[in-house]
């Protein structure tokens, strides 16, 4: 069992699981199989600003305290995924049309409110997610960095500081939160001054390194290299939404053996690469769904990825796969 045997380690880390309220029906086999395996949650989608905000200054929290209370009650690390993403911005927020004074007060409105209602029960939050251009040297063109300008990321970070600190949570951990940052150096640079930036001001405690890999990318050393500029930073590191593709290139109709072997090598690598990362800056490895029928890949148009493929650590009958061997292993 994972959870059981990470809690061995001699520096022990969660082992997490992006999940959907609707799954938490209990004692089904996903709750099972979550209790048993996992030790930290993160939302897969229902925490974002799009699901929890519908209306300026009006929150449906029912949804997204169910998977907080869930954790809660099951000793299970809640992490807060996300507060500002530009994939997730309400409608109402798009058509905002105060002036951009008035549009910074609604994200700071958002974020104080949020950090605030969920102090002492979320450890952890993705407060920017994904704020880096693919170029790799400006920031992604969203309608934050349109409406607050260039000091938006730390704007946002200071208000989730100042909000967990003035709710009496001064151990909330503050994370960045962004994807292929281990094969795109330019863009691991830009997310890397970014933190430095923030670091200046005592406002990160963590990266997030997305690892939407697949079964030959990023390379072993790559992920090294990514990592460990985190840890000479003194951040803490997480392997935030872990899943390994087989068929990125859409060339198999089934899944072979040989990319089943292929993807189990790769799920171990990273696990190894991960504890082997000093105490202090472990936090969690999360994957992005339980059971590979529920991915997001093949649904993703960013990933142009039309065909099947069986990226998670289950099977559609909730059975492990090879993928899930070795993941244990490299515990
Ligand atoms: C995805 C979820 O998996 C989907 O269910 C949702 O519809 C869209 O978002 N990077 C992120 C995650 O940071 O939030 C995304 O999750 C996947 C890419």
């Amino acid at each position: 069992f994972l959870k059981v045997k990470a809690n061995k380690l001699a520096n022990p880390f969660f082992i997490g699981m992006a999940i959907k309220a609707s799954q938490l029906t209990n004692g089904s086999p996903y709750d099972i199989i979550l209790e048993n395996e996992f030790s930290s949650i993160s939302a897969e989608y229902e925490m974002k600003m799009d699901q929890i905000s519908t209306t300026s200054g009006v929150y449906n929290w029912t949804v997204a305290d169910k998977i907080v209370a869930y954790g809660n009650a099951n000793g299970i690390n809640v992490h807060g995924h996300a507060l500002v993403w530009h994939n997730s911005v309400p409608q109402w927020l798009k058509d905002f049309s105060g002036t951009d004074a008035e549009f910074k007060a609604e994200v700071k409105k958002y974020i104080t409110d949020v950090v605030t209602h969920y102090a002492g029960k979320v450890k952890s939050w993705d407060v920017v997610n994904e704020a880096v251009d693919d170029n790799g040297t400006t920031m992604r063109n969203t309608i934050f960095l349109q409406r607050m300008g260039a000091g938006y990321v730390k704007d946002c970070f200071q208000w989730a500081r100042d909000a967990a600190k003035a709710a009496g949570d001064n151990s909330l951990l503050l994370f960045y939160n962004d994807y292929a940052t281990s094969t795109n150096i330019p863009k691991q640079n830009k997310v890397f001054s970014i933190v430095d930036d923030l670091k200046a001001g005592n406002l990160i405690d963590g990266l997030g390194f997305q690892m939407h890999n697949n079964y030959l990318n990023p390379t072993k050393a790559q992920i090294q290299t990514d990592l460990n500029k985190a840890v000479a930073k003194g951040l803490k590191v997480h392997v935030s939404e872990l899943d390994i593709q087989v068929n990125q290139s859409n060339d198999i109709s089934t899944f072979t053996n040989e990319r089943r072997l292929a993807q189990k090598a790769k799920y171990k690598e990273m696990v190894q690469l991960y504890n082997a990362l000093p105490a202090a800056n472990k936090y969690a490895l999360t994957v992005w769904g339980m059971r590979d029928n529920e991915s997001w890949i093949p649904y993703s148009t960013e990933l142009n990825h039309p065909g099947n493929d069986w990226p998670l650590l289950y099977d559609s009958n909730f059975a492990v796969k090879s993928a899930h061997t070795g993941f244990l292993e490299g515990l």
